[in-house]
């Protein structure tokens, strides 16, 4: 038997971050036009989940901090959701910058409903939010699709360890 390496306590959290950083995700960015009617606001976010096709629904958690979640959150709003390209990861960085220069060198596509998304990306989600169930220093925002496009030819940006990464294919299918 393989001598087990030492379990350390789920207190420490640094301990805590490298443990959820070795679990690779995509990167979307959740977007709309603000309550002005004109500017863009957006977040990017890497704890992104599919939940379920009926009704369709995907999930974001969100940090209770985060000060662009209240301005995206509504009943009534429709949110774009952009799964990130490999190429895009300057802009996924950007989107988690400083507000004023998120939108930085992107040219926004807004739909009719208000929901904004990132050309390029690999799907965009139209979405309504159906729950958001708070859970710990997070909120676990359950969106409700209402419309979408995608390409899964477009290869996804991967973000593991702190760090992004680009897919190998090893064979077709799955
Ligand atoms: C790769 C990456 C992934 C991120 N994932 C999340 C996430 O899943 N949830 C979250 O609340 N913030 C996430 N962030 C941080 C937000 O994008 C943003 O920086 C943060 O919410 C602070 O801005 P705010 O106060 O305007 O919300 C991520 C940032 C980066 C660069």
């Amino acid at each position: 038997m393989t001598p087990a390496r030492r379990l350390h306590p789920a207190t420490d959290e640094s301990v805590l971050k490298r443990a959820f950083s070795c679990f690779p995700s995509g990167v979307v960015a959740v977007c709309r036009i603000a309550d002005d009617g004109r500017t863009p606001i957006g977040m990017s976010a890497s704890a992104f989940t599919t939940v379920s096709l009926d009704p369709p629904l995907v999930s974001v958690c969100v940090r209770n901090g985060s000060s662009t979640w209240p301005t995206l959150q509504s009943p009534t709003a429709s949110l774009g959701v952009s799964v990130f390209a490999s190429h895009q990861g300057e802009i996924c960085r950007r989107m988690a910058g400083p507000p004023d220069g998120r939108f930085e060198g992107v040219h926004p596509i807004v739909g009719e409903s208000g929901a904004v998304f990132v050309p390029g990306a690999s799907a965009h989600l139209q979405c309504s939010v159906f729950d958001e169930v708070p859970a710990g220093d997070h909120v676990v925002v359950l969106l409700r699709i209402e419309a979408l496009r995608s390409d899964p030819a477009v290869e996804p940006l991967v973000f593991h360890a702190s760090s992004f990464r680009a897919l190998e294919a090893r064979r077709a299918g799955v």
